[in-house]
């Protein structure tokens, strides 16, 4: 069964609270975290997703998946490791080598968080795959990291596909996941391509009844 982690980028600051309890009624498996630093991507929801980990941290105990979207990976682990998160994943294209890469993985792990490696809907997969045995999980972006509210784009439905395949074939242990754009209407693809980390923001925040959203989205 796929599991589902409940983006809450587009939660407004007023209703954030309320939004937290009545996700962790309606059953989230994960809280996403998308953390942005106006250098990798345009927008700037530090200050905001701080705000939404202390609240998180004194509400409720469902595992925290945090999504660095970061040019300074280390401050940024640095920055939310403090609040236990069960997942950190990094971008692919947010270092110039794969040295640094493997560091800061290493550096999440002994931070004694998950590690995960995000790569945007124009990576090519294969740049990925010699990485696959650092990381507990992949993170396929089906938007373009930045906003909330995009719609899929159809080609990234391939890529988790491609990858499902290669992990099979090789044997290796990992969790695929993929964010954006995921709603009622398209999760069946995903769960069919092999997701099995569904991250849905609007998809479930823009709907009336989180706990008949979530139930519906974790059917088979
Ligand atoms: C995009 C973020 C996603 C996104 C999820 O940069 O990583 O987590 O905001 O929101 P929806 O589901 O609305 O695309
Ligand atoms: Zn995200």
């Amino acid at each position: 069964m796929v599991e589902i982690s409940t983006s809450l980028l587009s939660v407004e600051k007023d209703k954030i609270i309320k939004t937290i309890y009545n996700l962790e009624t309606a059953k989230t498996d994960y809280f996403h975290i998308d953390v942005m630093d106006g250098i990798f991507v345009e927008s700037n929801t530090t200050e905001k997703m701080i705000e939404y980990c202390d609240y998180l941290n004194s509400i409720t105990n469902i595992p925290l998946d945090i999504h660095l979207m970061v040019k300074d990976i280390k401050k940024y682990i640095d920055m939310f490791v403090p609040y236990n998160p069960n997942i950190i994943t990094i971008h692919y294209e947010s270092v110039t080598n794969k040295d640094e890469l493997l560091d800061m993985l290493d550096y999440i792990k002994l931070n004694n968080c998950k590690a995960g490696i995000a790569i945007k809907p124009d990576t090519d997969i294969n740049k990925i795959y010699d990485i696959l045995k650092n990381v507990h999980l992949v993170l396929i972006m089906t938007v373009e990291p930045g906003k909330s509210g995009q719609k899929l784009i159809d080609k990234t439905l391939e890529k988790i596909k491609e990858i499902s395949k290669y992990i099979k074939n090789n044997n290796i242990d990992i969790t695929i996941e993929a964010d954006g754009g995921i709603n009622m209407q398209n999760i069946e693809l995903l769960k069919e391509a092999g997701t099995e980390i569904v991250v849905s923001g609007t998809g479930i925040i823009n709907t009336n009844d989180y706990k008949e959203t979530i139930k519906n989205m974790k059917l088979n």
